[in-house]
């Protein structure tokens, strides 16, 4: 049975452009990042039963910021600006955001990265790279498959299937994975589950 952590309280505390104006690393940090549009801050509502406390749009691109939200005084929640849409850096470390990579390689006190994958994609050139790139940082991370009241579940487990065939074999190690629904709360527990088991 997954016992999920109870949320009593979550706030908002603070945004940042770079890790340097990050808050500073006293709470274990859980971080979301995938590509734009790909439903990190609605997971970040899911998982707190909060409607609006992470902002989100149709238009991707919509979180431009490292934002910070405390859970229960004790962890915190990170709503990372995706990648695959806005502003890209020119260097080869990754197609995305510096200030994100820069704080999944750097931040110390970051527990795990949930990598979020739309669960009605084939395998997606940006996400297989970034996932190179993760995979080469200290990042402890799995995978969340979004999106699945959009299709049936025998599609999303098809896709899950030929993401773990396609990407997921060539990786040095093995994430869990996940699968949500912002819509019918789908995976939930299970997400709120693995924080609370990496929490202890
Ligand atoms: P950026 O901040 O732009 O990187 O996007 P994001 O990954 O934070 O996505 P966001 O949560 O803003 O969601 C993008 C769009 O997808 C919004 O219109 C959401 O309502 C929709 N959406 C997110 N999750 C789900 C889901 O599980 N099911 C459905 N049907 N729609 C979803
Ligand atoms: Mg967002």
């Amino acid at each position: 049975m997954v016992v999920a952590v109870k949320i009593n309280q979550a706030t908002f505390l603070s945004s940042a452009p770079t890790l340097n104006e990050c808050p500073p690393p006293t709470l274990p940090e859980f971080a979301f990042i995938g590509r734009s549009n790909v439903g990190k801050s609605s997971l970040i509502n899911l998982l707190t039963m909060r409607r609006s406390l992470a902002k989100v749009s149709e238009t991707p691109g919509k979180t431009q910021l490292i934002n910070f939200f405390v859970i229960n005084n004790s962890w915190s929640l990170v709503d990372l600006p995706g990648y695959g849409y806005a502003k890209v850096s020119k260097n080869q470390r990754a197609d995305f955001n510096e200030a994100v990579a820069d704080f999944l390689e750097m931040r110390e006190n970051l527990q795990h990265v949930f990598v979020l994958i739309d669960s009605r994609l084939p395998p997606q050139k940006i996400d297989v790279e970034f996932l190179r790139w993760l995979a080469t940082t200290d990042a402890d991370f799995s995978l969340v498959f979004t999106k699945a009241d959009k299709q049936s579940s025998s599609k999303t487990e098809a896709s899950v299937a030929r993401f773990k065939r396609e990407v997921l074999s060539e990786l040095p190690r093995t994430p869990s994975i996940f699968v949500t629904s912002a819509e019918t709360k789908l995976g939930r527990n299970e997400v709120l589950g693995h924080i609370s088991k990496l929490l202890g």
